[in-house]
């Protein structure tokens, strides 16, 4: 399923985060903004919102969580999650975010989450949530869910000129085999043409991206479908988001994966 505001180009869907709309999820101060959601599975790629003081409740995640705060801060037990953090909450995870001053957050969630059993009816952050009863939680929490900065994390070598890679989380330890990444790319870069084997999906923090001839900008989502052939590059500059499913395959290009595999 995905929201209005999407312009779709052949294996390419660009989604406008601007000219979607928030959905309330039913409790005060919380909201998402969906690029793709799908409510049986809890799968998700978009934004969410939490305004001061609202909260989450307490919930565990059934698969992994992979974001980005974009703006503000979100605090739970382990620490505070601030403008420029990656957050990661493995399969597992269980905790109650709290935001004092409002945040917001790009994600791609794999499943759902479980919230305690109780007889009132459940009004969630997380799309496709439900109460069940929470398998044990560990005592030691995994080191991944400690919040890290995104300018921290040591650029990959060997990229195209202008290209800088980071990889933010190669997904360890799950059932997936995925990698977000940052990719700066400086005024005029480029990511040699490559095939998709799996989907990518990318987010544009700020700037300009041109992916496989269609143009998109700050704000805004793409998904490219398998099999897709795309050249991405900028002509100002730009900060991205790249959650890849697979490596892509390259015809002339024998660089490093540019996507952190
Ligand atoms: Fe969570």
């Amino acid at each position: 399923m995905t929201s209005h505001g999407a312009i779709k180009k052949a294996n390419i869907d660009v989604f406008d985060m601007a000219e979607t709309e928030w959905v309330n999820v039913g409790k005060e101060g919380l909201f998402y903004k969906p690029a793709r959601v799908d409510l049986d599975s809890g799968k998700f790629l978009g934004l969410f919102r939490f305004d001061p003081y609202a909260e989450s409740g307490l919930h565990q995640h059934e698969d992994v969580g992979a974001s980005y705060i974009l703006s503000g801060s979100v605090t739970d037990y382990g620490g505070t999650f601030t403008q420029g953090c990656v957050g990661i909450n493995p399969p597992g995870d269980t905790h109650d975010a709290y935001s004092y001053e409002g945040v917001l957050i790009v994600s791609r969630l794999e499943g759902s989450s479980r919230y305690p059993m109780k007889d009132e009816q459940l009004s969630a952050i997380h799309p496709g949530a439900h109460r069940d009863q929470f398998p044990e939680v560990a005592a030691t929490r995994d080191p991944i869910v400690v919040p890290y900065k995104l300018l921290d994390i040591a650029p990959s070598p060997d990229m195209p000129e202008g290209v800088t890679l980071r990889i933010l989380y190669d997904y360890a330890h799950t059932d997936h085999d995925f990698r977000m990444t940052s990719l700066h790319l400086d005024p005029g870069a480029k990511i040699p043409s490559y095939s998709t084997v799996e989907k990518q999906d990318i987010f544009i923090i700020a700037g300009d991206l041109t992916t496989g001839g269609v143009p998109a900008k700050s704000n805004q989502f793409l998904t490219l479908e398998p099999g897709t052939e795309a050249e991405l590059t900028s002509n100002f500059g730009c900060h991205i988001l790249v959650w890849s499913d697979a490596p892509v395959s390259f015809s002339t290009y024998h660089g490093s994966d540019p996507f952190g595999f």
